[in-house]
């Protein structure tokens, strides 16, 4: 009995202004693989499936375990990370994989996008707790479980953008932030340091881009691999929103 082999058809482009063009490689089967060995083999043998050779196909990972995100690409129709896409479930669906990169993001080199666009976001919405030396700052204040559950469901977000990818009010031509950077705001927010800034993010928030712009279709929600309560974070923070310009209205500014 031959071999079996696992076909893989890769959407490939060799610059941000190149035209995009398809390649099919042919992977020796074994079991227990992901789709970043398949593309491990591809860097090391970058022959097509008809024998012709090629450049290696170009993707981004780090952690390897669904932490960094970098790894994020449409995988048979579906965004997912490729760290933690296995082969045998994939083939269960169907039987050759397909890839391509996601297409919110400007593409680098075939799989590999640049997430840059979501990091300013996260800058402009000052997604951090400012910390004003390297000192010890002491212990942080006491706070309940139920809240420290609530931040650590919001905390788990890696900026892999999936959500973006679905979002059909997240396009190329527009500036809005998307449900990622939205959730970010109520994490910060509701963080007992991180309040001190929370009426800049909200700011932030009142700008276009911000969160009027969210059509709730609630797709976002829908492929979150971690599985954080979206819909919930950008009701709350519409609700913070609403309050703040309130307070801003009365206070005359
Ligand atoms: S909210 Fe979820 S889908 Fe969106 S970037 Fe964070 S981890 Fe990814
Ligand atoms: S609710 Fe819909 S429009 Fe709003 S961020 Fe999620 S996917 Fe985008
Ligand atoms: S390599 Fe980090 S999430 Fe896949």
């Amino acid at each position: 009995m031959p071999d079996r082999t696992i076909q893989l058809k890769i959407k490939r482009q060799d610059d941000q202004s190149a035209s995009p063009y398809w390649q099919t490689f042919s992977i020796p089967y074994r079991p227990n693989m992901n789709v970043i060995s398949c593309l491990q083999y591809i860097a090391a043998h970058p022959t097509t499936a008809d024998g012709t050779e090629t450049t290696p196909v170009v993707w981004d990972c780090s952690c390897l375990e669904e932490v960094c995100g970098a790894c994020t690409m449409v995988i048979n129709g579906e965004v997912r990370q490729s760290c933690s896409a296995l082969v045998d479930r994939l083939l269960e669906e169907d039987d050759s994989i397909k890839l391509e990169p996601m297409t919110k993001f400007p593409v680098v080199r075939d799989l590999f996008v640049d997430r840059s666009r979501l990091f300013e976001d996260l800058k402009k919405t000052q997604g951090w707790v400012p910390i004003d030396g390297l000192y010890s700052l002491g212990p942080g204040p006491w706070e309940s479980p139920a809240k420290q559950d609530t931040r650590y469901d919001l905390s788990r977000c890696m900026s892999c953008g999936c959500c973006l990818e679905v979002c059909p009010q997240y396009t190329r031509n527009n500036n809005f932030v998307g449900a990622a950077v939205i959730s970010q705001v109520r994490y910060f927010n509701t963080h007992p340091i991180g309040a001190n800034n929370a009426a800049e993010r909200l700011n932030a928030m009142m700008e276009p881009g911000g969160i009027s712009d969210c059509g709730n279709a609630q797709n976002c929600v829908k492929v979150c691999p971690k599985d954080i309560p979206l819909t919930e974070s950008i009701a709350d923070v519409g609700r913070m929103t609403t309050i703040h310009s309130i307070k801003q209205f009365f206070r005359g500014e």
